[in-house]
């Protein structure tokens, strides 16, 4: 089942998100949420200060895991999603640090840092109230690249080129030779698990990608496409990403 948000811009779409996501915290003090990076929900987390800030949210008791980790990078590296979190985030509201996962990055051997990341989420979250999710412009989720089939558990990835290349065009100064070119990302499985899902999508370059993932068949070609087989997900995004194609659809 997917709900359709459309908003008419970035900041729109923002505050819908941090509604949803506000809400999965007033419902349940004691939440497990699932957070993402990347430029799409940097606005999502400016709401959700804002709201910790007025007095109206409450994350003292919440619990969150993120998506993913670059391999090599700890989380002092400003281009850390650790760093990212704490930055856009976790400084800036009344949440326990010590409840807040990421996968470390720090840890060369990836056999051990994606056990030891299932078995965080396994004891820590189990199953997530709500998911925020972004989607790459190869329809990765998390960083599940298109691949012959759905990983379900914790991996290491080799990034693609596109995703190195958006990468850098948004982070790392622009300097390509700096993107990590690989990470470890929480699987497929856990993702699905999410009691429910907040996938967003802005701007134009997106359109095409939500377009494959939506519309077109299920694959592990598109990764985001399995969501169409998730009971509970929400698709919210701007004018640029949303087309009305999508939106007739799950209308
Ligand atoms: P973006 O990344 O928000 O920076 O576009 C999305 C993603 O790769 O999941």
């Amino acid at each position: 089942m997917i709900q359709v948000i459309r908003k008419k811009n970035y900041d729109e779409i923002s505050k819908a998100a941090a509604d949803l996501i506000a809400a999965a915290i007033l419902l349940n003090p004691e939440a497990k949420v699932g957070l993402a990076t990347g430029s799409t929900p940097v606005g999502t987390y400016a709401e959700l200060v804002k709201k910790y800030e007025a007095g109206d949210l409450d994350f003292s008791r919440v619990t969150t895991a993120n998506l993913d980790e670059y391999r090599g990078l700890g989380g002092d590296h400003d281009q850390s999603y650790r760093y990212f979190m704490n930055t856009n985030l976790f400084d800036h509201v009344n949440i326990d640090k010590s409840r807040t996962f990421v996968p470390d990055g720090t840890e060369e051997d990836a056999e051990k840092a994606c056990r030891d990341y299932d078995a965080i989420l396994e004891k820590e979250i189990g199953s997530f109230d709500i998911q925020l999710l972004g989607i790459g412009g190869d329809g990765h989720i998390g960083f599940n690249e298109p691949a012959d089939n759905f990983c379900v558990n914790t991996q290491c990835i080799r990034l693609e080129e596109q995703t190195i290349q958006d990468n850098a065009r948004l982070f790392f100064n622009g300097n390509l030779d700096e993107v990590p070119t690989e990470a470890y990302t929480m699987g497929i499985g856990f993702i699905m698990r999410s009691r429910k899902i907040l996938i967003m999508a802005t701007g134009a370059g997106k359109k095409e990608i939500v377009e494959k993932a939506f519309l077109g068949p299920v694959t592990p070609w598109v990764p985001a496409s399995i969501l169409q087989l998730h009971p509970n997900v929400v698709l919210a995004g701007d004018e640029a990403a949303i087309s009305d194609a999508v939106v007739e659809k799950y209308k």
